[in-house]
């Protein structure tokens, strides 16, 4: 089977990374606009590069869930290409081979003079850290307001699916949560999340669980049915 997954912010929640609407549209105490937007990043760039800094300092001190390894095994009799809205490495690091980062990565920076100018990047990212022709380096994040490059190679993801497992997602943020539109009309859809914004229907399953649990009854349900 085709298998499109499609994760959000809690699907890493159990692994010790904070969601971003769960504490009143702050994250971790910032307005998020103030450290996830080229404007924030105009008017204070010390800020915004320190804020990603403590996210990747994070970042390399928490680990997989048990949710990240069950994706990351289904790969064993599926071909499974995950979508991601997470900047954090989880997924890669429980041995998920096909991971599309729609809103960038945490551990790499861009150049800000050319975008697709991209470094691996694990330490902290500071002032004065340049790209080879001279430009100030930035998180390799899709802030607010900016475009979405791997959106069109998101959505043939999800076209070409069998099967579309959505984990730990608001479906708030927009074009990333749009692509549930385009499962075809045999595709069966499954939705994980403790809160989940949409309800069941003839075409959706919705476990109202957690990541680490509700993948596992998902991963049961598609076994069952073949
Ligand atoms: N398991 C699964 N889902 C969980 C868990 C958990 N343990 N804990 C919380 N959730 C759910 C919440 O119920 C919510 O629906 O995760 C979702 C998190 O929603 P958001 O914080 O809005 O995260 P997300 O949808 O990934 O945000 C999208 O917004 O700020 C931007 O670019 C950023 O990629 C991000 C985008």
């Amino acid at each position: 089977m085709k298998i499109a997954v499609l994760t959000g912010a809690g699907m890493s929640a159990e692994s010790g990374l904070k969601t971003f609407r769960d504490s009143n549209g702050l994250w971790e105490g910032h307005n998020v606009m103030e450290v996830a937007s080229p404007e924030g990043f105009k008017s204070n760039p010390e800020l915004v590069l320190d804020f990603y800094n403590q996210r990747r300092q994070q970042l390399l001190e928490v680990h997989p869930n048990v949710g990240h390894t069950a994706l990351a095994k289904l790969e064993q009799n599926h071909e499974v290409k995950i979508v991601t809205q997470n900047v954090d490495d989880l997924h890669e690091r429980a041995g998920s081979s096909k991971v599309l980062h729609l809103h960038g990565e945490l551990l790499k920076a861009s150049s800000t003079y050319d975008r697709l100018d991209v470094l691996d990047w694990r330490n902290d990212l500071n002032l004065g850290d340049f790209c080879k022709q001279g430009y100030q380096l930035r998180p390799n994040i899709v802030w607010f307001g900016e475009a979405v490059p791997l959106m069109d190679d998101a959505i043939s993801i999800v076209e070409q699916a069998d099967i579309v497992i959505i984990v730990g997602t608001s479906m708030q943020v927009y074009p990333a949560a749009g692509l549930i539109q385009y499962a075809t009309s045999n595709a069966q859809i499954y939705f994980v999340d403790p809160k989940p914004s949409i309800n069941s229907s003839e075409k959706i399953t919705v476990f109202t669980e957690k990541a680490t649990t509700g993948i596992l009854k998902v991963i049961s349900q598609i076994n069952k049915a073949l």
